[in-house]
């Protein structure tokens, strides 16, 4: 019935999709804002649409937050199911191969029969909406087996701040049994994985400063300090020659796995050959001693996001400039927390300034890194959600990017999240060219029903 239903709507899902897709929601760039709220009401119009309750554009301080429901029945289990419509800048747009927000579909090698193009196609519009689309469909077929809450947010690429605060001041209405996400990737589309933990995240923005005006490089080059000479090395000096942060302090709560959980965590296949190809590179880099998947899942890190100051324009100009900035971001580990790893980073930063230069680190927004439980009903629904519709166990492994409002969840709603996602890694999100796999998408909207039906009977 599923499939059918599927076969049936397969354009209008895919339409719909690319409409939402149309609208740039970029939540970093105040310019967009009329087109996040246009994309918040489309989310709303939809979820009415589909069979939701008490459907309501929440204003905050920030984005609104579409939250709807549909309660059968008060004794049965609550999914409330997480998403964000808010996107990434597009940003460098010439490196794009079709506009960003004019989906259009494209074969690819991962993708043969075709993927959508779109800023936010896979992170996280596609997979935020395949659950909209899957709740219409049991609404249709009257076969919603237990209550869900909807909880959209359009802030989760800035930080979620007011998504944390709805949440403390909405507690009642949120109340269910777990959170559903669908925000992560799988290993690839012939290995379904499910994450069951995300990094956590630290990232500061850093001001060089040397002399108080730009000056001739040449009048007084060599005598006063440079502050992108003294950036670039500051930054050098965070990693040591074994890649380990240098930062005091920085991995004292960090856990280290087992031997036996190590083992697990690399049982997962890995093609190396494959990784480097996809990436144009000669060879992987990295914390010594650890493998790839413990290096993105199980380990902290330290990266230069950008960095700028000085000359950058046509031809040659002999300036020795005043200042230099950089932001930097640092995913975090459990038991790592946030507000401490940025402490430790200001404190060695600021101390590590030479004289003659003077540094400001100014904090951003940070985010908890969470261990999902594999015991749980819901984490088994999902999992035998996945073997139905693809024929194999997902494998559970540990994501490497963050998604801050997972731990809020566990801290102020009490609940724990199941991270069903259904991208790929190198679905290019946050890059240009983001493409989210056709089969993906249908795939997603195919297993979530399959997530409630046995979630619901689990429960009993
Ligand atoms: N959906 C991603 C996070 C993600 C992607 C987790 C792939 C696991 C696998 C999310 O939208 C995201 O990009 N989060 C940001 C954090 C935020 C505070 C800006 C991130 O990880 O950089
Ligand atoms: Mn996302
Ligand atoms: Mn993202």
């Amino acid at each position: 019935m599923i499939k059918e239903y599927i076969e049936q709507n397969k354009d209008r899902f895919l339409n719909e999709l690319f409409d939402l897709l149309r609208i740039p929601s970029i939540s970093a760039d105040k310019d967009f804002l009329a087109d996040v709220n246009k994309a918040a009401e489309f989310i709303k119009t939809k979820m009415i649409e589909a069979g939701a309750d008490h459907v309501e554009v929440c204003a905050t301080a920030g984005n609104p937050i579409v939250y709807g429901e549909k309660i059968i029945n008060k004794s049965l289990p609550t999914v409330l199911v997480y998403g964000h419509y808010d996107v990434q800048p597009a940003v460098p747009l010439e490196l794009w191969d079709s506009p960003p927000f004019e989906p259009t579909i494209r074969k690819t090698k991962i993708h043969p029969n075709g993927a959508i193009f779109a800023r936010g196609s896979c992170d996280d519009k596609g997979q935020m909406y395949m659950h909209l689309k899957a709740f219409e469909m049991m609404m249709k077929t009257n076969t919603l087996p237990c209550n869900i809450k909807f909880m959209i947010e359009g802030e989760e690429e800035v930080g979620s701040t007011n998504l944390g605060i709805f949440c403390i001041n909405n507690k009642e209405r949120l109340k269910a049994d777990v959170v559903l996400i669908s925000d992560t990737s799988m290993i690839a589309n012939d290995t379904p994985s499910i994450d069951t933990g995300l990094r956590g995240l630290s990232y500061v923005e850093v001001e060089v400063t040397g002399p108080n005006r730009d000056l001739h490089s040449g009048v007084y080059g060599g005598a006063v300090a440079n502050p992108i000479n003294v950036l670039a090395k500051m930054i050098a000096s965070m990693h040591d020659e074994n890649n380990h942060i240098t930062i005091p302090g920085f991995y004292d709560k960090v856990i280290e796995l087992s031997a036996q959980e190590r083992s697990d965590l690399n049982l997962a296949p890995f093609d190396i050959e494959a990784y480097k190809k996809d990436l144009e590179i000669s060879d992987v880099w990295g914390e010594k001693g650890f493998t790839v998947y413990e290096k993105t899942g199980v380990r902290p890190t330290l990266d230069c996001n950008g960095i700028w100051g000085g000359y950058i324009g046509e031809g040659a100009k002999t300036v020795l400039p005043s200042k230099a900035f950089a932001k930097i971001s640092m995913r975090l580990v459990p038991n790592q927390v946030s507000d401490e790893i940025t402490d430790l980073f200001k404190k060695h930063f600021e101390n590590s300034a030479p004289a003659g230069i003077k540094v400001v680190v100014k904090p951003h927004h940070g985010g908890e890194p969470v261990v999902t439980p594999t015991d749980s009903i819901a984490y088994k629904s999902a999992a035998k959600a996945m073997e139905t519709t693809f024929g194999k166990k997902p494998i559970p492994t540990r994501g490497g990017g963050s998604i801050p409002i997972v731990a809020l969840f566990e801290k102020e709603l009490g609940l724990k999240s199941v991270l069903m996602g259904f991208g790929l890694d190198s679905d290019a999100l946050h890059s240009p060219n983001e493409h989210y796999g056709i089969e993906n998408y249908y795939k997603g909207i195919e297993t979530i029903p399959y997530f409630f039906k046995y979630f619901a009977e689990m429960s009993k």
